[in-house]
C-alpha cells in the first residue's frame, strides 16, 4: 500500500545487488511512495547487470561508485543532484562485506589487510558517504540518512566474525556524524538493526541457515523480512520521524529483548534427551 510519504523527495540508494537485496526492496518501496532516486553500487557488482532491471522499473539512473573511493563518491553526489534536479532528502547505505568471512578465516586468525578492507567497505564507507554529502552541502534540511546493521555489534554471534566489529564502528559513526549533521543542517542519521535475512551478504555468513531458523524461533513476531526493513526505512525517510536521530533501531521481531523463547527451550530440552 502506498501513502505518498516520499512525494517529491530525492535520494541515493546504495547496495541493490539483486531482487533479494534489502536495498532493492527499499528502492521499490521508495518508488511506490513517490520518491525519486539514483541507484548506485560498486562497479564490480554492476557487471552482474541485474540493477538495470530495477532502474528501468523505477525510472532511475545508475551511477557506479565504489563506496570506499572519495573520488567516486564526489562524482556520485554531484551527478545525483544534477539528475534529480536539486539537493537530496534521503540516502540509504546498504553495504557490507568481510574478506575474512568470505574466505572462511576465523576471528582469532584474521588477515589484517582483509580486516582493513572489510572495515573500509562496511563501516568507514558510511563516514565517507556522509562527509561527501556534508562537504557538498548536498542534503536538504530535515533530510534522513539510514545505514543497515546487525545485533552482533552488541552481542556475540561467533560466526559473524569481524563483521561484528565493523557494525559496532558503523553504529558509532551514525551517532557521531548524526550529532554534527543534526546541529548544523537538521539532517538525521540512524541505523536499522535488521533480523538475519536471506540475501547474498546474509548467506555468506557461516551457518546462516541455523542462524536464521534460531532467530525466527526466538523472536515473538518472527524475523523481520527485507520487505519489513524497506517499510521501516520508508518511515525514517518520511517527515513522520523528523526528530529521530543518532539511534540504532531494532527491526527484529523482538529478538534483541528476548532471553529465550519457549520454542527454543523445548528444542534444547529435546536435544538434551528431556522430552
Ligand atoms: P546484499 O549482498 O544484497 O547487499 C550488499 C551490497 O553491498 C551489495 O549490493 C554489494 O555490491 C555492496 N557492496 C559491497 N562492496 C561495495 C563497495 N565497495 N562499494 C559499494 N557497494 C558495495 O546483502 P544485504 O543483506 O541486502 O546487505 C545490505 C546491508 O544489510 C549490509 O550492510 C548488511 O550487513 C546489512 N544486514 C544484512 C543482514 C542479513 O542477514 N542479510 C542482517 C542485518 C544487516
Amino acid at each position: 500500500m502506498s501513502y505518498n510519504l516520499l512525494k517529491g523527495k530525492r535520494g541515493i540508494i546504495f547496495g541493490a545487488l539483486d531482487a533479494n537485496s534489502i536495498a532493492w526492496k527499499t528502492a521499490e518501496r521508495v518508488h511506490e511512495e513517490g520518491g525519486s532516486f539514483v541507484l548506485t553500487n560498486a562497479p564490480i557488482a554492476m557487471r552482474m547487470g541485474q540493477i538495470n532491471e530495477l532502474a528501468e522499473k523505477t525510472g532511475s539512473e545508475i551511477i557506479p561508485a565504489d563506496a570506499t573511493s572519495l573520488e567516486d563518491l564526489e562524482n556520485l553526489v554531484t551527478k545525483a543532484q544534477e539528475i534529480l534536479g536539486g539537493k537530496l532528502d534521503f540516502v540509504l547505505h546498504s553495504i557490507g562485506m568481510s574478506v575474512n568471512v568470505r574466505k572462511g578465516r576465523a576471528y582469532t586468525d584474521q588477515k589484517y589487510d582483509w580486516t582493513q578492507k572489510g572495515t573500509d567497505v562496511s563501516a568507514m564507507s558510511f563516514h565517507k558517504v556522509m562527509q561527501t554529502l556534508y562537504k557538498q552541502d548536498a542534503m536538504n534540511e530535515w533530510g534522513s540518512i539510514v545505514a543497515l546493521t546487525y545485533m552482533a555489534a552488541q552481542r556475540v554471534f561467533p560466526d559473524y566474525n569481524d563483521m561484528a566489529d565493523n557494525k559496532a564502528y558503523l553504529e558509532s559513526i551514525a551517532r557521531s556524524f548524526g550529532y554534527f549533521y543534526g546541529k548544523e543542517k537538521n539532517v538525521r542519521v540512524n541505523t536499522i538493526s535488521q533480523s538475519p535475512t536471506p540475501t547474498t551478504a546474509g548467506q555468506g555468513v557461516k551457518g546462516f541457515d541455523g542462524f536464521i531458523a534460531y532467530a525466527e524461533r526466538m523472536s515473538p513476531l518472527g524475523n523481520a523480512t527485507a520487505q519489513d526493513c524497506a517499510d521501516y526505512t520508508i518511515s525514517l525517510f518520511s517527515d513522520l520521524t523528523k526528530r529521530v536521530t543518532m539511534q540504532n533501531l531494532y527491526n527484529d521481531g523482538g529478538f534483541s529483548n528476548t532471553g529465550v523463547s519457549n520454542e527454543v527451550m523445548e528444542a534444547f530440552m529435546k536435544a538434551e534427551g528431556h522430552e
